[in-house]
């Protein structure tokens, strides 16, 4: 038996330590160590060092010019709206991790994929977290079938790897890598030396034999990826799926992606039968979005190429506690701190003796600027109590100095909110100033936070001349 060693690895920059520490000396992350075991035998070594340094195969360097292209070959999972975010489909030798929440759906839509690419090629699922029957039973329900898909319920990599050479599939799908475990190893499954140990086999599997493996990754409290920080880097892709568990709709969105852009996303909703695509979020987002109330305001945020229109609701009220309250969901805390502040000191508006609630209706996390009149326009209105009209979106990014700016692609959200059926649009007048746009709604161009607020006025005063 090889030498054994009880050690804490940071999971973030694995540095080992004797002990456990609250903080890692290396990279400075909290709470990262976890235990683990570690053969320290000679043999073991001389292992390890031989797979790093790749002895055996010649290393040459070669001119671009006679380096011979990587044919990519991309296989359509038969949902667009993850074939969209993978940019355009799984290609063939890559490695994908998937990441999500337990519940969330990873597994569900994992074999569901498996049950349309098996239709033309063969698909290995190896599962270390259900039993043959459970997974029947879902496969069941999802209305998959197929010859050409295999299922292995199967935790050693050693005995997957040797099925995967046997079974010969097109797809690897590894639900998950943290049931992983290699004999060889002494740490304990889901420690961040059996991960990264078994992520590497599988990744190796996937360049040598041209397979396209799909990970499964769980990811802790904090919402990252348990096991090793290595793994993002390791892998071609992460997908990153998100969504409440409250409600039905599920976004896939792409964290990393060597063979495509980052800013898509996919949207699905879970049923019964499965997830289903939702092609048309903006619709689903909005429906049933309440009228004529105050607080809230439609906005138009573009997710990669394509532009979907939320709505974003605010609740200013009185508050009770020393320090105001502010809760947001689905927008930034720090973007919220900053409208707040410009909207205080250029209007005068008195946040600070009242608690914001912030909230983006259907389980969307908006992360740009261009929602800042939105969210504005949302927190006056509550503040103020004066109705956001329900035909009109605003568009643009609020500055330090109270100024609206420039967003990018205006026109392509100005067209959603055509299509949806809006009649105004807030605009930044920065946009429109040099390049009008031709449409068929209402554009509102305006230069600053005053004038967004000038608008809410008029409205009200308009309303009262009827
Ligand atoms: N019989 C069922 N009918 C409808 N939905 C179900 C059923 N069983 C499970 N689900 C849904 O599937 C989800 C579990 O999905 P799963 O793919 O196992 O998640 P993960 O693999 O990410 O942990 C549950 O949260 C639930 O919403
Ligand atoms: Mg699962
Ligand atoms: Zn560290």
């Amino acid at each position: 038996m090889g030498r054994l060693k009880s050690v804490f690895i940071c999971s973030n920059c694995e540095f080992e330590s004797p002990k456990w520490l609250g903080k890692c000396p290396k990279c400075g992350a909290w709470n990262s160590f976890t235990e683990d075991v570690i053969d320290t035998s000679p043999e073991k070594n001389a292992q390890e060092i031989k797979r790093g340094s790749g002895v055996g195969t010649d290393a040459r360097a070669l001119p671009l010019d006679e380096m011979s292209q990587d044919e990519c070959i991309r296989s359509l999972t038969g949902l667009s709206e993850l074939d969209r975010v993978l940019g355009g489909g799984l290609v063939r030798g890559s490695v994908v991790l998937l990441t999500g929440e337990p519940g969330i759906g990873k597994s569900t839509l994992l074999l569901q994929i498996s049950g349309i690419l098996s239709e033309s090629r063969r698909v290995l699922y190896i599962s270390g977290e259900e039993s043959g029957g459970q997974l029947k039973l879902r496969a069941k329900r999802l209305g998959v079938d197929g010859k050409e898909l295999f299922v292995l319920t199967e935790t050693n990599v050693d005995k997957v790897l040797r099925e995967v050479d046997r079974v010969k599939p097109e797809v690897v799908i590894v639900d998950s890598v943290q049931t992983m475990y290699s004999p060889l190893s002494s740490s304990s499954p889901g420690s961040v030396t059996q991960v990264r140990e078994a992520a590497l086999s599988f990744i190796a599997k996937a360049k040598n034999d041209n397979i396209s493996v799909i990970l499964v990754g769980h990811v802790n409290k904090e919402g990252s990826i348990a096991g090793p920080k290595l793994l993002e880097h390791m892998v071609d892709a992460v997908l990153c799926f998100e969504g409440d568990h409250q409600q039905a709709y599920r976004i896939i969105r792409a964290g990393k992606n060597r063979y495509g852009s980052t800013n898509e996303i996919g949207v699905f909703e879970m049923t019964d039968k499965g997830l289903c695509q939702v092609p048309n979020p903006s619709e689903v987002l909005l429906a049933g979005r309440p009228k004529k109330v105050s607080g809230n305001c439609a906005v138009c945020t573009l997710e990669g190429t394509r532009p979907i229109i939320a709505e974003v609701q605010a609740l200013v009220s009185p508050t009770s506690f020393p320090s105001p309250r502010r809760t947001v969901n689905g927008v930034d805390y720090n973007r919220m701190c900053l409208i707040t502040a410009v909207l205080e000191k250029r209007l005068g508006l008195r946040f600070s003796a009242n608690d914001i609630y912030l909230n983006v209706i259907g389980g969307l996390h908006i992360d740009e600027p261009a929602a800042d009149i939105a969210i504005a326009l949302a927190m006056i209105s509550s503040i103020t109590d004066k109705i956001v009209p329900d035909d009109l979106v605003a568009i643009g990014e609020i500055g330090l100095a109270g100024e609206c700016r420039a967003v990018s692609s205006l026109e392509q959200r100005v067209r959603e909110a055509e299509r949806l059926g809006f009649s105004r649009v807030v605009v930044p007048y920065r946009n429109i100033e040099k390049r009008p746009i031709e449409c068929s709604v209402k554009l509102l161009p305006v230069k600053s936070v005053y004038e967004v607020l000038m608008l809410l006025a008029d409205e009200e005063k308009a309303k009262e001349t009827l």
